[in-house]
């Protein structure tokens, strides 16, 4: 059940940068906390608790494949933002990151008729479609509210009731 080296070592590059997600919402939740927005805050406790799993999903098909797994050093996020739509179009910007990624292990996939692989990335490019999508509604709806704290703070509430 080996897999081509290039889709190895794209998968292991992969779960570092799911790793390096959950840091970089982490380290967005903690910013929004500090500004109050406890809404926002829980919001992207949860997308990185979500990028974890990710990471675990790739982790786990590799170890069910018998193949290596290589976890590298995590770079260290941003930590400030000016607004709260800087900190969404930040967010926005990097899932397009991660979906041009997944997108290039899918080529390096199907280059090597490495079905199983094919399988797995089908799912990461749908959860991709999700996460740009959200992240592109919140950014609209963040620009429509401009300089409008009431309205960025009930935005906060809503998003906090995410399950
Ligand atoms: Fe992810
Ligand atoms: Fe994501």
């Amino acid at each position: 059940m080996a897999l081509a080296k290039q889709v190895l070592d794209a998968i292991n590059k992969q779960i570092n940068l799911e790793l390096a997600s959950a840091y970089i919402y982490d380290a967005m939740g903690i910013h929004f906390a500090g500004e109050g927005l406890k809404g926002f805050a829980g919001w992207m406790a949860k997308q990185a608790a979500e990028e974890k799993k990710h990471a675990q999903k790739f982790i786990s098909f590799l170890l069910d494949m018998n193949e290596q797994v290589r976890l590298e050093a995590v770079a260290a996020p941003k930590q400030s933002w000016e607004s709260a739509l800087a900190v969404f179009e930040n967010a926005l910007a990097h899932e397009k990151k991660v979906t041009a990624s997944i997108n290039g292990i899918m080529d390096a996939a199907r280059k090597a008729g490495d079905y199983a692989s094919i399988n797995l990335l089908d799912w990461f490019i749908e959860e991709q479609v999700e996460e740009e999508a959200i992240a592109q509604g919140i950014v609209d709806a963040l620009r429509f509210l401009a300089d409008d704290k009431g309205g960025i703070y009930a935005l906060s509430q809503e998003l906090g009731k995410r399950e």
